[in-house]
């Protein structure tokens, strides 16, 4: 079954308590962080000291995603702050490998991010020291974006690696644009999680969103 992680990007920060329980309740396996720098992406979102204040309301796992120009320098931040997946830009870093292990020394589950542009090829040498893919269906830095479709072929790559390699554990995450018809071809494709911000926390009803994800998979 598919795991949905909503993106509080979209979410009311004034309550965002009230937001988060929401989620929770209605059975959301992962919470979704962005944190942009206003470098890697245009956007300025927030940062470490949210994760810290989220960590205690919640025992969804939070997902840090990293949209920060060389993420290692706040690796230890967010894993001391709670989070449970760490995910980098392979695009954002020089030292890609590094950032995966510093991740994977602090006890966090490493995630690897790419872009719509990045092939698959250039995470293949680390794929074995993964824990989560995440392939972007929507280029990084605002929430409400269209799910590109020509993504889908990266995530049939990614599962077909996963079945051919018993030392490759990782799940397949999707990021941008998901809502219960875009889910539909990804989830064929292999992706097992699926973040969805806009469609989620835009509605009058967010657990009747999550579930319609759930729905739309269930087959
Ligand atoms: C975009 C972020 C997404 C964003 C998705 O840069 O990584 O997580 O919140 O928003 P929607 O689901 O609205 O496309
Ligand atoms: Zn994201």
């Amino acid at each position: 079954m598919i795991k949905v992680a909503p993106s509080i990007l979209s979410a009311d920060y004034v309550n965002l308590q009230k937001s988060i329980e929401e989620v929770d309740k209605a059975g959301a396996e992962i919470l979704h962080i962005d944190i942009m720098d206003g470098m890697f992406v245009p956007s300025i979102s927030y940062g470490p000291g949210w994760v810290k204040a989220i960590r205690p309301i919640t025992k969804m796992e939070l997902d840090c995603h990293l949209m920060i120009e060389n993420p290692e320098r706040y690796i230890d931040v967010f894993a001391d702050n709670g989070a449970d997946i760490i995910g980098v830009h392979v695009e954002a870093t020089q030292h890609i490998h590094r950032a995966l292990q510093m991740i994977k020394a602090k006890g966090v589950k490493a995630e690897v991010v790419i872009n719509p542009g990045t092939p698959v090829s250039l995470i293949k040498p680390i794929l074995y020291m993964i824990d989560q893919v995440l392939v972007m269906t929507v280029n990084p830095g605002f929430g409400g974006q269209k799910f590109i479709p020509e993504t889908i072929g990266k995530i049939k790559q990614l599962d077909r690696l996963r079945n051919e390699h018993d030392n490759y554990n990782y799940d397949i995450e999707i990021d941008g644009g998901v809502n219960n018809k875009t889910v539909v071809k990804a989830y064929e494709a292999g992706a097992n999680v699926a973040v969805a911000g806009s469609y989620v926390f835009d509605a009058e009803d967010p657990a009747a969103r999550i579930n319609a994800i759930r729905e739309a998979t269930n087959f």
